[in-house]
């Protein structure tokens, strides 16, 4: 974690950032969130994250508390200060500290919080061998698609991948495939990509779209429809997407392999599009 951080005002040493007791996001849960990931201290997709992020305070009903131009300036000092070149930003917005009753306060006083975290992209040999998932029924609620600090459905969900020995819960909501705990889901069968389409069921991933429009790019052909279970069993490859593991194959599900348990060619040539673009993006230069 990197020292200084940013909470309400005020650049200060993250041993020394306090937040009430009574802030809603602490009581209630009632807060949004971005993880924005940091190449050479460039944000990557920024603009992306910020809407999401204004989406997402539409959805909670919670006024954006920052123009894009002080969110910029905001994260800019944060990533600044921070001891690494590629970090996730991490920030939250709450409804802040309020008397504690179900229904909003009549004078909100958001909580901001703004901190750099080290950036740990999936690792060579990940990369070289995918992970295991294991799949679990999605029991969380109808507003997927909020990025929002209330995630208790899916810490339980990942914890136990986690106890399975996995590294990530794929999960399924009346018979069709919807995400990961905390990541996209593709899958590849006879060389087409299919991905599920944007809903309230999903959160709209920005790695996501980075790989509908490399997938575009790369001529690979890609479609977003509903994903019945029993595709997702069959898939030749499955691929979890997010701005922390960016495009990482996942080659066992509930122990099965996936395809022929490697990671397969159409993951092995979007991940390096994607390896690409970001380097073209972010450090000007190819590789
Ligand atoms: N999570 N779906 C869920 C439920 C997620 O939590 C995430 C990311 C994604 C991928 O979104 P993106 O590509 O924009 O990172 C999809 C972040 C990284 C987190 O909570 O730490």
């Amino acid at each position: 974690m990197s020292d200084l951080v940013y909470l309400n005002g005020e650049y200060l040493p993250l041993a020394e950032a306090r937040v009430p007791v009574l802030d809603r996001g602490f009581i209630f849960g009632d807060g949004v969130y971005e993880v924005i990931p940091v190449y050479d201290r460039q944000p990557f997709r920024l603009q992306h994250h910020l809407d999401r992020l204004q989406h997402s305070l539409d959805g909670i009903r919670l006024d954006n508390p920052h123009s894009l131009e002080e969110w910029q300036s905001l994260i800019a000092r944060i990533v600044e200060a921070a001891e690494w070149s590629d970090q996730g930003v991490y920030l939250q917005v709450t409804r802040g500290p309020a008397p504690r009753d179900h229904a909003f306060p009549k004078v909100v006083q958001p909580t901001v919080f703004i901190m750099a975290m080290a950036l740990t992209t999936p690792r060579p040999e990940v990369v070289a061998n995918g992970v295991a998932a294991i799949t679990a029924a999605d029991n969380r609620w109808q507003h997927c698609d909020i990025k929002t600090t209330s995630l208790l459905a899916n810490v339980l969900l990942r914890q136990s991948s986690v106890d399975a020995g996995c590294a990530e819960t794929i999960l399924i909501r009346d018979g069709l495939l919807t995400e990961g705990s905390s990541s996209s889901i593709f899958v590849v069968k006879d060389g087409v990509i299919a991905a599920p389409p944007h809903s309230n069921l999903v959160l709209p991933g920005i790695t996501y779209d980075v790989v509908v429009e490399l997938a575009g790019q790369e001529g690979v052909p890609l479609t977003m429809r509903a994903i019945p279970e029993a595709e997702l069993r069959n898939a030749d490859e499955i691929w979890l997407t997010s701005s922390t593991k960016e495009i990482t194959a996942v080659t066992r599900l509930d122990g099965q392999p996936v395809g022929d348990g490697r990671p397969g060619p159409l993951f092995r040539r979007l991940h390096a599009a994607y390896q690409t673009y970001k380097h073209q993006v972010m450090r000007g230069r190819n590789g």
